[in-house]
């Protein structure tokens, strides 16, 4: 079922950069259920999105019922510079990086280890899923996937006993998937999540090559910031965390206009060190727990 259901997270920290600003022009990167494009439309902002979601395009073509100011363009990101925007420069771009609520809870697409789909967790429409990963890749993609992505020590046993068990049986559903996890006698990092937690989210980034597209979007999204506009990312584990503070230090301005990485352009970096959800949100959505927001001002 679609629904705009996603709780926003981090929005009053979002919104605090811009506050009392008007009229601002508005990428979102991520539109998801549109939660924070609604609250930069309420402000009387114009807002272009972006989303890969089928669902995302059929909420914001509901949105533009009562804000005309929203045009949506159902793409990856990482597109950016091919899709022909309405508007050129903006003042503000935002990416909510990872899946939404809906896509969580969608069956189809089997996120979560609660519920028991086909193994699939590609939410972005590509080739590569799950499935294709767990069954027919070999021994050093499976550690490396495993390894690099779930940062789970034991890789190459885990690797070893799923091309044990997938000679024997296919391994077919989230469910199945557990089970082998269980099995394998891997020491996972599970005190405070569930102990597929990192096995879940190798498998997600390399399904639906998360992290290459954050970098391919980093490697353009200069071109469409406004002198003074702001990018603000919200990333929800270590690795994407990583990218966005190294792309932020890379291209730091030093002094007056001179730039880290020798360009015309830069940015000064407006949260030191990322800014977390307040306890009152960690209380409300328990989703924001692992969120970190980190925001530069462009300057050229
Ligand atoms: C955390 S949700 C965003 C929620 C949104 N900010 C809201 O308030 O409703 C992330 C969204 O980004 C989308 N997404 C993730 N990676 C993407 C990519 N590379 N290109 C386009 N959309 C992407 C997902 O489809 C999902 O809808």
């Amino acid at each position: 079922m679609i629904t705009d259901q996603h709780i926003p997270i981090m929005t009053n920290e979002i919104l605090s950069f811009i506050y009392r600003k008007k009229n601002l022009s508005i990428l979102d990167c991520t539109f998801g259920g549109g939660g924070h494009s609604k609250k930069f439309l309420e402000d009387g902002h114009f807002v272009t999105a972006i989303d890969q979601d089928d669902s995302s395009s059929i909420i914001a073509n509901q949105l533009k019922k009562n804000f005309p100011n929203i045009f949506f363009y159902k793409n990856n990101f990482k597109n950016l510079d091919l899709l022909n925007l309405d508007t050129k420069k903006f003042n503000f771009i935002l990416l909510d990086l990872g899946f939404s609520s809906n896509q969580l809870d969608d069956d189809s697409i089997g996120l979560s280890f609660k519920i028991n789909s086909d193994l699939n967790m590609n939410y972005l429409g590509g080739d590569l899923n799950a499935h294709k990963i767990i069954n027919y890749y070999n021994m050093d993609e499976l550690k490396r996937v495993f390894y690099v992505y779930g940062e789970i020590k034991q890789a190459e046993k885990l690797a070893k006993f799923i091309i044990n068990q997938r000679s024997i049986k296919k391994i077919n559903t989230n469910f199945e998937f557990i089970e082998v996890l269980r099995e394998s006698g891997v020491n996972f990092r599970s005190k405070k999540i569930h102990f597929a937690t990192q096995a879940f989210q190798a498998l997600r980034i390399e399904s639906n090559n998360e992290l290459e597209n954050l970098e391919i979007f980093l490697k353009k999204v200069h071109d469409f910031l406004d002198n003074e506009a702001y990018l603000a990312i919200i990333s929800f584990h270590s690795l994407e965390d990583r990218i966005v503070k190294n792309y932020f230090k890379d291209n730091k301005v030093k002094k007056n206009n001179i730039f880290q990485n020798n360009k015309d352009w830069g940015f000064e970096i407006l949260t030191k060190k990322p800014l977390t959800p307040s306890k009152l949100e960690l209380i409300e959505n328990n989703r924001s727990r692992s969120a970190k927001l980190r925001v530069g001002k462009f300057i050229n």
